[in-house]
């Protein structure tokens, strides 16, 4: 009997064990759960590559200001220990924002061809225009012609699905135009953008007053240009004709 009594008090041992062996490393265990579990969701973060790229992009922007910023202000805390440092005076980029839209007085000058209003602004280096048609064809303009529209430094905008099309041509018959490009010249056109609307098509572009292109025409400031103006109700093809077509004229500003 006393046999069994010793193998029971053992076993019971054994359980008491057993049971201390678990509470004393349960609480090891609990904070190992939320570790496993926080390792887990960022597995799924890294797995979301749309999220993550999302959120990585504007953070590397900010730090590249924060870089500039840094390096002004040691500019600036640097100054009064420089005598020779001067301000820099300020360089005018542009003289209307190209984005496809007109606003109030964005350019100095304007007059209405044929329907097509017609903005303009010069410096003594570009010339920025923009074209306001009332279709959703082709716009375009033609600077300085010979006769007709022979000889004129065309510029002709289309805007399809928002996409625009600006093409640099010259006038090389009284009734036909061509790309500078397939004439032996060179597409001048600085910067363009356009927008349409359902009754509406604005075309803005810049080009250089004397693009020294034997397809172009040279344009000096403060000189005066007779102007033909065109534009296709419905077609976006440059080889259609126009649906109206008029005649007027640009006077640039002096070089400022
Ligand atoms: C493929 C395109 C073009 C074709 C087939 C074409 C055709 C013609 C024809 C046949 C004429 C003479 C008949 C008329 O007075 O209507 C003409 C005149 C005229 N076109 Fe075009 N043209 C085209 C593009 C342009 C463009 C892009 C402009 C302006 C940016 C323009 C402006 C004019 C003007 C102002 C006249 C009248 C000229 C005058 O009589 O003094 N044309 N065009």
């Amino acid at each position: 009997m006393s046999k069994w009594i010793l193998i029971a008090l053992g076993v019971a041992l054994a359980a008491g064990f057993a049971t201390w062996l678990v509470l004393t490393q349960w609480p090891a265990v609990v904070p190992a759960a939320p570790e496993t579990a926080s390792a887990s969701m960022a597995s799924q973060a890294t797995s979301v590559p749309m999220g993550s790229q999302a959120t990585s992009a504007p953070a590397t922007a900010e730090t590249a200001p924060a870089a500039a910023s840094t390096t002004t202000n040691t500019a600036v805390a640097a100054a009064p220990a420089s005598p020779e440092l001067k301000p820099i005076a300020p360089v005018r980029v542009t003289l209307s924002s190209v984005d496809g839209a007109i606003s109030e007085g964005e350019y100095a000058h304007s007059t209405e061809i044929a329907g097509v209003k017609v903005y303009w602004v010069n410096d003594g280096r570009v010339l920025c225009v923009g074209l306001v048609s009332p279709g959703t064809g082709y716009v375009a303009v033609g600077f300085d012609p010979v006769d007709r529209m022979l000889g004129a430094n065309f510029i002709l905008g289309s805007v399809d699905e928002g996409i625009l099309t600006i093409r640099d041509d010259y006038g090389n018959a009284a009734t036909a135009h061509d790309a500078d490009t397939t004439l032996g010249g060179v597409d001048n056109v600085l910067s363009a953008a356009g927008h349409q609307w359902a009754d509406q098509t604005v075309v803005e572009f810049v080009i250089p007053l004397n693009s020294g292109d034997s397809t172009d025409k040279q344009l000096v400031p403060g000189g005066s240009y007779p102007i033909l103006v065109a534009y296709n109700a419905l077609s976006d093809d440059f080889t259609v004709r126009h649906s109206r077509r008029g005649t007027g004229r640009v006077t640039l500003d002096p070089a400022p």
